[in-house]
């Protein structure tokens, strides 16, 4: 069964308008304007192809073919529609059009006879952590790793807590095939015995296949991560009239500390280790005063978990030195984590062998990013296809993807989810 080329390619562009950012990337944040109208835009597809629908508390959404038989184990495939702030058009909603390309083509070999049954795909909510901070929320729901109390802990820049969002969301197209409600939030838990494989397409956003001039990556491992937030207080005053003597300046300690964490993660002996401080934010944030506060996150990422454990607590260390010397206040606590995993080898060794039959050039690789499709794996076989990243821009306008990498891509999944559901 071959794809619909020209159909993917529209879908993915008819998409990537769906922005709050137009011209300055894609800004498409969970539970917002332009996440409604995309995931309406996907669904009326789906409705097309007269497939049945659900939608969780969440907002996590399940597309099940109509001839899928109850009671047999299902194939899915999907990934999300959210992105980070003025991020690319391929993070997530490049592997959700690949999976929504597969049910349309499935869905007409049907009709033409060919009988193929029980595929879903799914589009999870807030992978990004745009708004809440936490990546892969709705996965995590899902998967048991998130529950009641979460609804309540998990909080807005504004302060709105995720219960609070989910209750007040605008009439959304979605609503029609809402089910469950926020008070039984445990029955957004997936009874996993139903399904026997997970698949998520998704772009490298790294530079690893297009440095290699490679088309498809067959992911083994993902990487873990840990993220902290991190307050420094020290004392705001006049930026003209105090001292350098006499000052005790929270943005100096922020700014030390970031790049003594640099150096620290720097020092790993395989270089693959990875620390970021992405968001900061100063009190008062006035050029004219002494910064009161800063507070920042600072997220350390590996695939073995005791170094990501052994270089922050090292950090934190730095950290806590840091603010001693300078007087400045310091409170840090643990924001959130995922654990490295490996995906299914099972998988990997029957995607491997595919690709090798079509003559594809591949590399079987980790991701550094984490993925929705990890809150599955630890339950039911699971495995990631990515395609390369022009010159491994991701989370950034400037992210793309050759057209002829897109398309091997979205029809090796298609060929994979043909072979899951026949063998
Ligand atoms: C998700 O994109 C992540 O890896 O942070
Ligand atoms: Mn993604
Ligand atoms: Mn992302």
């Amino acid at each position: 069964m071959k794809i619909n080329e020209k159909r993917l390619l529209n879908n993915l562009r008819a998409l990537r308008e769906f922005t709050d950012t137009p011209g300055m990337g894609v800004t498409r944040f969970s539970y917002g304007a332009q996440d409604n109208k995309a995931r309406e835009y996907i669904l009326k597809r789906a409705e097309g192809v007269g497939c049945s629908i659900s939608v969780d508390p969440l907002r996590n959404i399940r597309i099940g073919l109509p001839q899928n038989i109850p009671g047999r184990k299902t194939v899915m495939a999907g990934s999300h529609v959210d992105t980070v702030r003025n991020g690319g058009w391929l993070d997530g909603i490049y592997g959700v059009c690949g999976a929504l390309e597969a049910m349309e083509t499935l869905s007409e070999g049907y009709s033409d006879g060919i009988p193929l049954f029980n595929y879903e795909m799914v589009i999870f909510a807030e992978e990004e952590g745009s708004n809440f901070g936490s990546t892969m929320t709705g996965s995590k729901f899902i998967s048991g790793k998130y529950g009641e109390e979460d609804l309540d802990s998990l909080r807005r820049e504004d302060g709105k807590s995720l219960r609070q969002v989910l209750e007040n969301l605008p009439q959304r197209y979605e609503d029609r095939y809402l089910s469950g409600n926020l008070s039984d939030i445990a029955h957004t838990r997936w009874d996993f015995s139903k399904i026997k494989t997970m698949l998520e397409l998704h772009i490298e956003q790294g530079p690893i296949l297009d440095r290699e001039g490679l088309s498809l990556g067959i992911v083994e491992s993902i990487f873990g991560m840990r993220v902290i937030e991190v307050t420094l207080t020290g004392v705001g005053n006049h930026a003209g009239a105090t001292p350098m003597s006499e000052r005790y300046d929270a943005m100096c300690a922020a700014a030390e500390s970031v790049l003594e964490a640099e150096s620290v993660v720097r020092g790993d002996s395989d270089r693959r280790t990875v620390v970021t401080v992405g968001r900061m934010e100063v009190y008062p944030n006035c050029s004219n005063v002494i910064p009161e506060r800063v507070v920042f996150t600072l997220e350390i990422r590996d695939k073995d978990q005791s170094k990501i454990d052994g270089f922050m607590e090292t950090v934190k260390e730095k950290i806590r030195d840091i603010a001693r010397k300078r007087g400045v206040g310091c409170l840090m606590y643990e924001h959130s984590k995922s654990a490295p995993l490996r995906l299914s080898d099972r998988l990997i060794s029957s995607m491997k062998k595919a690709a090798l039959e079509k003559s594809l050039s591949f590399k079987v690789m980790d991701s550094g990013a984490v993925h929705d499709a990890c809150m599955v794996a630890e339950h039911a076989d699971t495995g990631m296809i990515f395609v390369p990243s022009i010159n491994g821009r991701s989370h950034v306008p400037q992210e793309d993807t050759g057209e002829r990498e897109l398309l091997s891509g979205a029809q090796f999944l298609l060929d994979t989810v043909i072979s899951e559901i026949e063998n």
